[in-house]
């Protein structure tokens, strides 16, 4: 595909992307009224959206609202994605309009929010980013990797039949909540709000948040994080589980004021993060390879391109946007962004663009993934992301390795949520190597 002339080229900035007094006295500076609205995104399918989008000649950043933009073009995400001042998004930006929807406090929808790491800002969010972190490091999971590869079987064994079943929901989602039990030390109704509250939390996130959805969310949310946080702290009493205990003790250490509550409130939000994306992320590898016979058979005959697979899946399904928040005025080439600009990161976009993939609409098992973000980037990279390629793997190997029979058996069709990339179900039948 041929790309039109790049109306933004590299940015000028500060080191931290900061602006300056000399950078402000130019003259030729856009402000967000400058930049030319952004197409539509409820109801995009990111294949088509990008395929659009990277046609035009206009490539710079675009107008979602008087104070938001968003950015798709892998080059700007991965200029954007490093600066510090392009930080997370305060929780009252994300809270007030589901607590004005509902005409009260959203204590649920605020319990989740200003305890996850998206909403913390300097300098509470890198210590406690930490805990989280260091314990999903590739060294430190790998004692995971046989439970990993123990729940996909076991979860196949509890929901294979003959007829057909939606593979995100009735199996993708129970790995992910199946796996956290088993890491955490959850009993079964505590798995079952982890699979199924995330679901109506997420209506929150919506474009235009309706009375009813923000209800939903709100309780959702009290309900989940009550549930999961206290699972977490009894699990931490009991002393028996070293992630937790190790966790708890880096806790005690944060001396802010704006702490998190306890561990349980704050692993309990960024869990919610791990539970719903990755099964997202497992079951647009599998569709991937669905739609894709000969790298499935390149897969078969060589399932050491597991990890490729994973990779690439997440490149051309990559699940999820986020949001960021400028903390401070920047300047990103030409344009200026006040203080207070929400900026829609547009990952499954910008890991589309033809100016750095070849062909990028196709899943090529031996594409060159360096530029692909689908995890963000800079400092606030998915500290989840090696966990997600492990469980996703394991699925996989699990497919390959047991000779399995997975056939799509109807029309999939894309979720108009606009910050993520996923199906609204995968139909498909698994029958056993015979
Ligand atoms: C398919 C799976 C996943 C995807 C696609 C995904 C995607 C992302 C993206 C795009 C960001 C924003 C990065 C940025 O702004 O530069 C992010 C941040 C984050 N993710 Fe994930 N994620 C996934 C799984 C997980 C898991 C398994 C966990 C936890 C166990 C997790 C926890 C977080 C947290 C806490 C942040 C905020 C980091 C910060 O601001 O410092 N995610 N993720």
């Amino acid at each position: 595909m041929t790309r039109g002339k790049r109306a933004v080229d590299q940015p000028a900035r500060t080191a931290d992307g900061t602006e300056t007094d000399a950078m402000t006295g130019g003259s030729n500076l856009r402000g967000l009224g400058d930049l030319p609205m952004m197409p539509p995104l409820v109801g995009a399918n990111w294949g088509s959206f990008a395929d659009e989008i990277f046609s035009r000649d206009y490539q710079g950043p675009r107008r979602l609202s008087d104070k938001s933009i968003g950015v798709y073009r892998n080059s700007d995400l991965r200029s954007l994605m490093t600066i510090s001042a392009v930080d997370s998004v305060p929780a009252p930006v994300f809270s007030h309009p589901i607590s004005e929807t509902i005409g009260a406090n959203a204590e649920g929808w605020e319990s989740f929010l200003t305890n996850n790491i998206f909403t913390m800002l300097p300098p509470l969010r890198a210590p406690v980013r930490q805990i989280l972190a260091r314990q999903l490091t590739p060294g430190q999971i790998v004692k995971y990797q046989a439970l990993a590869d123990r729940v996909a079987r076991e979860i196949l064994a509890e929901t294979m039949r003959p007829s057909v079943m939606d593979f995100q929901d009735a199996y993708a989602g129970r790995v992910t909540a199946r796996f956290w039990r088993c890491v955490i030390g959850l009993n079964e109704r505590e798995e079952e709000a982890l699979r199924n509250l995330p679901e109506q939390i997420l209506l929150g996130f919506g474009n235009e948040v309706t009375p009813d959805e923000a209800r939903t969310a709100d309780q959702a949310a009290g309900e989940y994080m009550e549930v999961l946080s206290s699972a977490i702290l009894r699990e931490c009493r009991h002393g028996r589980n070293q992630m937790l205990s190790e966790m708890a003790a880096e806790f005690a250490e944060i001396d802010l004021h704006d702490k998190p509550k306890d561990l349980g409130h704050m692993l309990a939000s960024n869990i919610l993060d791990g539970s719903h994306t990755v099964k997202v992320a497992i079951s647009n590898a599998v569709y991937c390879l669905l739609e894709s016979p000969d790298a499935k058979e390149e897969l078969d005959a060589d399932p050491t391109l597991i990890r490729n697979a994973v990779r690439e899946s997440l490149r051309l399904y990559s699940p999820a946007a986020s949001v960021r928040y400028c903390s401070a005025d920047v300047l990103h080439g030409d344009i200026r962004l006040p203080e207070g600009t929400l900026v829609l990161m547009l990952w499954p976009v910008g890991n589309r663009d033809p100016e750095v993939f070849a062909d990028p609409s196709r899943f090529d098992l031996h594409r060159p993934l360096r530029q692909a973000a689908p995890f963000g980037g800079g400092a606030h990279v998915c500290p989840g992301r090696n966990i997600t390629a492990m469980l996703t793997e394991a699925v996989l190997r699990m497919w390959i390795d047991d000779r399995l029979r997975i056939t799509l058996d109807g029309p999939v069709e894309w979720d108009p949520v606009p910050s993520m990339s996923r199906l609204k179900q995968l139909p498909v039948t698994i029958k056993p190597y015979q």
